[in-house]
């Protein structure tokens, strides 16, 4: 019988409690992943109980405030704190999505925070998304044109061709859809995964775009496109409400029309 579970050295022990807050109206209690490479120990979780009076109303108001007053070796990423740079990207209660766009009052009971999941983890909350970018980078992800460029203005485009990229420029490249998607946890060193097929969608769609058949010939692969099998958790995990299944149909569409 096929026996799941993680070595030894990987299992998830108990760690510390912190914070007693008596007299507190809004205690609510945080859960966080932990692990110090440095350390030589397993990965934990520590406890910490806070009120939330003392902080903003996102989870990512109370990781700051845990690592401001309370612990300041937990160890995450984060800059914009309004949804826009896409680093405080880490799985709350269960949900890939954004710490700084998560209300903490949506959870119901204790807030549970890992990273974001099936990536090597760096430290604590912080994962490593090197290969992730890796990918990014493969597909080119800049407007390749052979005309020459007009020498008085941009390359323009009408409002129609603009708006074919609308759902898709929006991407924050957060990588909430990708590590939730089952096809790309199995085999992710060798397929694209959602985030990085449907920034390469944004290109193929763009008007400007001259290099549509070269980066089709780029992604007809049975591993780098075909191994979305519609299981649709991106689109309902990305935090920007985009549909990454969507824009990898297209694709998926534009090769066969390309053999017509
Ligand atoms: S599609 Fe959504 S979830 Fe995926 S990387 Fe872009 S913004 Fe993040
Ligand atoms: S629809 Fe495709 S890309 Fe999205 S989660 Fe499913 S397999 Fe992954
Ligand atoms: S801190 Fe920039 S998206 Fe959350």
């Amino acid at each position: 019988m096929a026996e799941f579970k993680l070595p030894a050295n990987s299992r998830i022990t108990e760690g510390k409690t912190y914070g007693q807050v008596s007299g507190a109206k809004r205690a609510k209690t945080f859960q966080i992943y932990r692990w110090d490479p440095d350390s030589g120990e397993n990965p934990r979780t520590d406890t910490y109980v806070i009120d939330l009076d003392k902080c903003g109303p996102m989870v990512l108001d109370a990781i700051l405030y845990i690592k401001n007053e309370i612990d300041p070796t937990l160890t995450f990423r984060r800059s914009c704190r309004e949804g826009i740079c896409g680093s405080c990207a880490m799985n709350i209660d269960g949900t890939n999505t954004l710490a700084c766009t998560k209300a903490t009052t949506s959870v119901n009971g204790t807030v549970k925070i890992y990273p974001l999941p099936h990536m090597p983890v760096l430290k604590d909350l912080v994962p490593d998304l090197s290969h992730f970018y890796a990918q990014y980078a493969s597909i080119k992800p800049w407007l390749q044109t052979k005309s020459p460029a007009p020498p008085d203005k941009e390359r323009l485009q009408s409002v129609e061709d603009r708006e074919k990229i609308d759902g898709l420029y929006e991407c924050i490249l957060c990588a909430c859809c990708s590590t939730s998607c089952p096809s790309y946890w199995w085999n992710g060193e060798r397929y694209l995964g959602p985030a990085v097929l449907l920034q390469a969608y944004r290109w193929l769609v763009d008007s400007r775009d001259e290099a549509t058949g070269e980066r089709l010939d780029e992604l007809e692969d049975p591993f780098r496109l075909y191994r979305c099998h519609t299981i649709m958790n991106c689109a309902k995990t990305c935090p920007k409400g985009l549909n990454p299944a969507k824009a990898i149909s297209e694709i998926k569409k534009m090769m066969v029309q390309r053999t017509l």
